[in-house]
């Protein structure tokens, strides 16, 4: 058979299945069920993983909010940028901005308070990663992301942007400070 000669049987591909073939097939279905309900069963026992809400905004809504948390409670800037470093009460809503190339605001929290951390980003998907404690979660524009967040250790934590988001991806650092009261 080519792609130019017909075959020489018409039902060339009706052939009795193989039985290593068929085992095949068998594992790989068993696997496919295992990783299936391996899903649910980590979203419930494995302890890295965060139960987001999604929220449906838009870019302007979205940083309107962010805006009014850092006109309200920012504490000094940073780097020559003047980056807002921002400290909002323990139990409050607390936001960052995800875009070409960069975070927005730098958050500073309070360690043994509970915050609810709101992400989304103005233009395209990026990639919230906190180092070192390895907390992933994407960020997508038109999407509000709220995480309950409670900080167990103090110091200064990295967030890089682990979503590929074009030529200055790699710039797209920040940092969130955990302070001790
Ligand atoms: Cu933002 Cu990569």
């Amino acid at each position: 058979m080519s792609a130019i000669h017909p075959p020489a049987r018409r039902l060339w591909w009706k052939q009795p299945l193989d039985r290593v073939e068929g085992t095949w097939i068998a594992i790989a279905f068993v696997w496919c069920l295992f990783m299936f309900f391996m899903m649910p069963y980590w979203h419930v026992f494995g302890k890295q993983n965060l139960s987001n809400e999604a929220y449906r905004t838009a870019p302007e809504a979205y940083s309107k909010k962010a805006q009014a948390m850092v006109d309200k409670y920012t504490v000094r800037t940073e780097s020559d940028q003047k980056i807002p470093v921002v400290h909002p009460p323990a139990g409050s809503d607390v936001y960052l901005v995800a875009r070409l190339w960069s975070w927005w605001p730098i958050l500073e929290l309070e360690k043994g308070k509970s915050y609810r951390l709101h992400l989304s980003a103005m233009d395209y998907m990026h990639g919230f990663s906190l180092q070192p404690a390895n907390i992933n979660l994407q960020v997508i524009p038109g999407y509000e992301m709220v995480v309950n967040v409670t900080p167990n250790q103090d110091g200064a934590f990295s967030i890089v942007c682990n979503e590929y988001c074009g030529i200055g991806h790699h710039t797209m650092v920040s940092r969130l400070y955990v302070v001790n009261k």
